[in-house]
């Protein structure tokens, strides 16, 4: 996968140290990720110590040095989820999607991430898909929605 142009970005914000995390803002915001060339050129044109940038670009969760899947489900794995079934949501994706908390499906179509606890411990368990919370979440729920997403794309695809 190519890297979309990061040039814009840089626009008037060149030798700018002080700019590094807007500039990484808009550079996950455009490219989904933080590529490891877009972190070179953001080092070398403001003028920032390519650890400095990767330190930046690992340290906060905001951003994700790997591309991520078009649907971001993620699940919550704090206390009160885990006493209400988040094991269980997190086997479902494993076994219907075939991968690991932290991985995206070959095709692009999911990521699949845990945090530790979303704030809304009341209406545990929580996963949150592409921003939108849902709670009292269940295995049975997710795989409906994982496969109505699934649905969705081959909708698309044969559409196009
Ligand atoms: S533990 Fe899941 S929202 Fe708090």
């Amino acid at each position: 996968m190519s890297m979309p142009t990061i040039d814009p970005i840089l626009e008037g914000r060149r030798s700018q140290p002080g700019q590094l995390i807007e500039v990484l803002q808009d550079v996950q915001e455009i490219c989904g990720y933080i590529p490891a060339d877009a972190m070179k050129a953001v080092a070398k044109e403001l003028g920032v110590p390519l650890m400095e940038v990767y330190r930046v670009a690992n340290f906060y969760k905001a951003f994700t040095l790997k591309p991520r899947g078009k649907n971001v489900i993620t699940i919550c794995t704090g206390t009160a989820c885990h006493v209400r079934g988040s094991d269980l949501l997190i086997d479902q994706v494993k076994g219907q999607l075939q991968l690991e908390p932290g991985e995206t499906t070959k095709d692009g179509t999911f990521t699949v991430e845990c945090v530790n606890c979303l704030g809304a411990c009341a209406l545990a368990p929580i996963v949150v898909q592409n921003g939108s919370y849902l709670d009292h979440m269940t295995p049975g729920k997710l795989r409906r929605i994982i496969d109505k997403t699934r649905g969705a794309k081959r909708k698309e695809a044969s559409d196009a």
